[in-house]
């Protein structure tokens, strides 16, 4: 079934307009509470967070200040602190109940290297220039209302960060039919809730282009390398180079998360890492 969609999508002309983000700050306690879900330990999302964090393992150092752009519940910076304990983590998010969830959820995982901030991520002024040295955003730049205010987040970022500074962007691309975006929402049904699902189908929709997210992280750094899942954009991610070698503790901190998902969440772990290293994308160390 997937792979018919993708092939369809592969060979289709059409350009699906965007529909952006009806609550692109997510106040709303339901919907919130339904994202929040699907990131715990037996949620959908679960090994997407920790593929994220395996991904850009060789982007955090020691002591880096490492700022996470709409940060949620926390469920990412849960996996990016736990694995990177010597650094330093901002998590910045303009709503105040996913706010609220993300203290409860670093204070339940018992992660100490985060500090919250409320603030929108297109606007970075609070934020000396280039005190950040490595900046990660997942799953949040399709809640910008337009082409304008990612731009202008690409802008604002090039400022705060050091100039070798780490960059993992990841997100949905936007797909040429409405109904791949329903088979990616709809996947896993069974395991979500329906204002999940309904979010998920919204986030599909609002997702910008390949060529809209490669245009504005130009402006943050020219020549970033871009990857997507093979035969369509369902994923899209941005990562500047290495800026550290992954030692044996830190591989093993990854491998032994690895371990503690489920026989499924692995399937589907490996199944994106394939996905991805058709389109050219590899695991930065091996998973014993
Ligand atoms: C789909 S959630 C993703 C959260 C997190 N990055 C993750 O991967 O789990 C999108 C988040 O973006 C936040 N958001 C939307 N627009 C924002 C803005 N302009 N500035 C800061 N946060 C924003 C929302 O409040 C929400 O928490």
């Amino acid at each position: 079934m997937m792979i018919t969609h993708l092939l369809l999508e592969r060979l289709s002309r059409a350009v699906l307009p965007r529909t952006p983000e009806s609550q692109a700050i997510m106040q709303d306690p339901a919907q919130v509470h339904a994202f929040m879900d699907s990131g715990r330990s037996d949620g959908v999302l679960n090994y997407i967070y920790l593929f994220h964090a395996a991904m850009s393992l060789p982007l955090i150092r020691p002591g880096d200040v490492v700022l996470d752009l709409a940060c949620g519940p926390a469920n990412q910076l849960i996996h990016l602190a736990s694995l990177h304990p010597g650094a330093n983590f901002i998590g910045l998010d303009a709503s105040d109940t996913m706010l609220a969830q993300a203290a409860g959820n670093l204070a339940a995982a018992g992660v100490s290297n985060v500090q919250l901030q409320r603030g929108d991520i297109s606007r970075l002024e609070h934020f000396a220039a280039a005190s950040v040295d490595c900046v990660l955003c997942t799953m949040s730049l399709h809640h910008l209302p337009d082409t304008q205010q990612l731009l202008q987040t690409m802008q604002q970022l090039r400022r705060v960060l050091q100039p070798e500074g780490g960059i993992y962007l990841a997100d949905f691309g936007r797909l040429k039919r409405r109904a791949t975006q329903h088979f990616f929402a709809h996947d896993r049904i069974e395991l979500q809730s329906p204002q999940f699902t309904a979010d998920f189908l919204n986030s599909m929709q609002a997702a910008f282009s390949l060529d809209e997210l490669q245009q504005a992280t130009a402006a943050l750094r020219p020549g970033l390398d871009c990857y997507q899942t093979s035969l369509a954009p369902f994923m899209v991610l941005f990562r500047s180079a290495a800026r550290q070698r992954i030692d044996t503790a830190l591989a093993q901190r990854l491998s032994q998360r690895y371990r503690q998902l489920s026989a499924m969440e692995q399937r589907d772990f490996d199944n994106l890492l394939r996905w991805f290293r058709l389109g050219g994308l590899s695991l930065p160390c091996a998973l014993d």
